[in-house]
């Protein structure tokens, strides 16, 4: 089948490439000339597991090519996939407008039936906003009569795990006011949908919504141990006791329950923000979710206050080794990472920082620059060269059994802050370390 993808990001790039390996002809369009140029040289601006080799395999084989032209975009495509940004606009809605210049370009640009898809994380209504687009993109052409549908189908993938995530998908959420378009959409992804029907077809609201609702419920489970690892601490408990004691009730279960020093990325932050928005905006106050968003606000502090209580308020001249950048591990996505709000606070404090990640070095890089208070090492052992204590903010799996020997001798005081639980408090004070962790006795 022909599909086109506009958004070549983490969602439109894993899209456009599963949806070639299994014999589908993509074209993925970005208005990133700079994106488009590299993945036609055949680099990958981004680091998602596997999915380089996916790119480059489909690219080969002639199946996935990648272009700015628009208007060659939409008469190729059957499909028409808008996986664009939907980044938080000021007051924190869901900022439409690229979504909605994606609808007005393939309503400038259509000459035959299509299919126009909603991939993208839109609030309720956003439909009806893209099919309004190109009916007046089309009305201006005088080709009111061409026909096209709209459908919602939010993606569900997980960056670190997107390929699997799209090959293997739990549900394929598929609204639609139409069952053509329904039939349409589970022939195109029947490859992924063999075992057992996976696709739940639903009304286009309905399935706007259960994609806020997916992330707005992990969010929650996130600030909800949060909040509890801080209850911990202050009571004197041990909150990854409490996470296995709690976990093993399958009510509750063991995913998504991890303490930490609050969630990032691209998803999260923005689409709990927007829901809440969107809800005010219809007269509800969502105070469950206005108050996730705040426990995870302060979350993301709660590290950098064990580091400056150790140093009695004063960190002016201090060197804090950072193990981990991005917001979670396998991926270099730093939006929204924990790891820069503490890098910040340090940096307002008069620290400096020496960081190692696996992945996210370049988009450090990017984002701040050359600056004297940080330091980008090309190893989690250079990271430690002569800074007074060691902070993990990712729990990438190299950070996980360390030669804590090293650490010690590295360090200028044995001095753990670890923002992810990852380490053993009895081990760790056995071998002589002062070890911070997030809701766990000191
Ligand atoms: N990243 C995730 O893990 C994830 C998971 C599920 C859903 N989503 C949602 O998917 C959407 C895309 O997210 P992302 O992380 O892939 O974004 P991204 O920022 O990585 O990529 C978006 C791309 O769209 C391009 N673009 C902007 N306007 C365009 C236009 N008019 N035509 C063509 N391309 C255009 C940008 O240049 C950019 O390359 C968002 O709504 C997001 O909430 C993201």
């Amino acid at each position: 089948m022909k599909v086109t993808i506009f958004g070549s990001g983490y969602v439109g790039l894993v899209t456009g490439a599963c949806l070639a390996d299994v014999g589908n002809d993509v074209v993925c369009v970005d208005i990133d000339q700079d994106k488009i140029d590299m993945l036609n040289n055949g680099e990958v601006p981004i680091f998602e597991p596997g999915l380089e080799q996916l790119v480059q395999r489909n690219a080969e084989a002639g199946r996935l090519t990648f272009t700015t032209d628009i208007g060659r975009g939409v008469s190729h495509g059957l499909f028409q996939f808008i996986a664009v940004g939907t980044p938080p606009d000021e007051d924190g809605s869901a900022d439409l407008q690229y979504v909605l210049a994606v609808a007005r370009s393939i309503g400038e640009h259509m000459d035959d039936y299509k299919v126009i898809v909603d991939k993208s994380t839109v609030p309720v209504g956003t439909a009806d906003r893209v099919r309004e687009q190109v009916r007046q993109a089309l009305a201006g052409r005088g080709l009111e009569a061409l026909e096209y549908d709209v459908v919602s189908n939010p993606e569900f993938l997980k960056e670190g795990d997107a390929i699997d995530d799209f090959m293997k998908p739990d549900r394929i959420v598929v609204g639609t006011d139409n069952p053509r378009t329904t039939e349409l959409l589970r022939a195109l992804y029947a490859p992924f949908n063999r075992s057992h029907d996976r696709l739940i077809a639903m009304d286009i609201r309905s399935a706007e919504l259960t994609k806020y609702a997916a992330n707005a419920m992990l969010a929650t489970k996130i600030s909800f141990m949060n909040e509890l690892a801080n209850i911990a601490e202050r009571v004197g408990a041990d909150i990854e006791q409490v996470r296995i004691g709690i976990g093993s009730d399958p009510r509750i279960g063991y995913h998504f329950i991890y303490p930490g020093i609050g969630y990032g990325g691209s998803c999260f932050p923005k689409d709990v923000q927007a829901l809440e928005r969107s809800a005010r905006e219809h007269g509800y106050e969502a105070r469950i979710l206005a108050a996730v968003e705040a426990v995870n606000y302060s979350q993301k502090e709660v590290l950098f206050e064990k580091i400056r209580a150790h140093y009695d308020g004063d960190l002016q001249g201090r060197t804090i080794a950072l193990w981990g950048l991005s917001f979670k591990p396998n991926t270099d996505d730093m939006r929204e990472a924990p790891s820069r709000v503490l890098m910040e606070a340090l940096w307002q404090a008069g620290a400096r920082v020496r960081a190692y990640d696996p992945e996210a070095m370049d988009e450090t890089h990017r984002i701040y620059g050359e600056r004297p208070d940080l330091v980008l090492c090309e190893s989690p052992e250079q990271a430690l060269d002569g800074a007074d204590a060691l902070t993990v903010a990712t729990e990438w799996k190299v950070f996980r059994s360390p030669d804590f020997d090293r650490i010690r001798s590295a360090l200028t005081e044995p001095v753990i802050f670890d923002g992810r639980n990852l380490y053993d408090p009895r081990f760790l004070h056995s071998r002589g370390f002062v070890h911070y962790a997030i809701g766990r006795p000191g």
